[in-house]
């Protein structure tokens, strides 16, 4: 087997899922957007009034989550999978600025967390993964073969997102993203159940000066590697 679990880990913003897009599509693996299922938790959760003036009732949110059904499919006309929430597609509603903000505080509790997790690693059970997250080299594949840990300033990371979502027609202003990286930061890396760290074992790639196909290129040339070495030792 010289199929290989790719963890990408790091901050908010910092392009983790352009890279671990394309190299899903170079290496014919699986992409797993995990950010995307917190964020469709956090959907459900609005959805549910469990959020109220940006407060979490947790006692509400863990009645209903059962009912939460979270599926990927595959949209091969954009090359990658899409989230779906109770059969909807909801690519658009999860990456608005109105989710960004109540992410964070879902994403703490240690329930859903567990919920999330193993779903994760069912999908990276069977065949060549490109995973990304938070946590992904430290707790959902500890054992992964190649970790990469992404980060990059704070403000050229809220500069890429304010451009992002302008282009996707949201009207926000470069503060409040700025603002919300930052806010995101904190709480992802100091809350108690799976904080943002970095594995040991894993990769740092600091991206602020880099162009999108200089950093595809670095990390497709360590997945190499490390297929290659897997390949021989088989
Ligand atoms: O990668 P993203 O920005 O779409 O992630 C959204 C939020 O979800 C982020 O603020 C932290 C949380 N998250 C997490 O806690 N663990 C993961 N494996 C992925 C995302």
């Amino acid at each position: 087997m010289s199929k290989i679990i790719i963890a990408i880990d790091g901050y908010s913003s910092t392009g983790k899922s352009t890279i671990a897009k394309e190299l899903a599509k170079a290496l014919n693996y699986v992409y797993v957007d995990t950010g995307a299922m917190y964020r469709a938790i956090t959907l459900f959760a609005l959805e549910q009034n469990c959020i109220v003036d940006h407060e979490i009732d947790v006692k509400k949110l863990l009645g209903v989550l059962p009912m939460a059904k979270l599926r990927f499919q595959y949209n091969k006309d954009l090359g990658y999978s899409e989230m779906f929430l109770n059969e909807k597609n909801v690519e658009k509603e999860i990456r608005s600025m109105r989710v960004s903000k109540e992410v964070s505080k879902i994403s703490v509790i240690p329930e859903v967390r567990k919920k999330l997790v193993s779903m994760q690693r069912e999908m990276g059970d069977k065949e060549g993964v490109v995973m990304d997250g938070r946590d992904i080299g430290t707790v959902v594949f500890p054992n992964a073969e190649l970790k990469i840990f992404m980060t990059a300033s704070p403000d050229i990371r809220a500069s890429r997102r304010y451009k992002e979502l302008i282009s996707r027609g949201e009207n926000v202003a470069y503060e409040e993203v700025l603002k919300n990286v930052r806010e995101r930061d904190y709480i992802d890396s100091h809350r108690a159940s799976s904080p943002l760290v970095r594995a040991k074992d894993a990769i740092i790639f600091d991206n602020s000066d880099m162009g999108l196909k200089e950093q595809f290129e670095r990390i497709y040339y360590y997945a190499l590697k490390v297929i290659d070495k897997q390949k021989k030792n088989a």
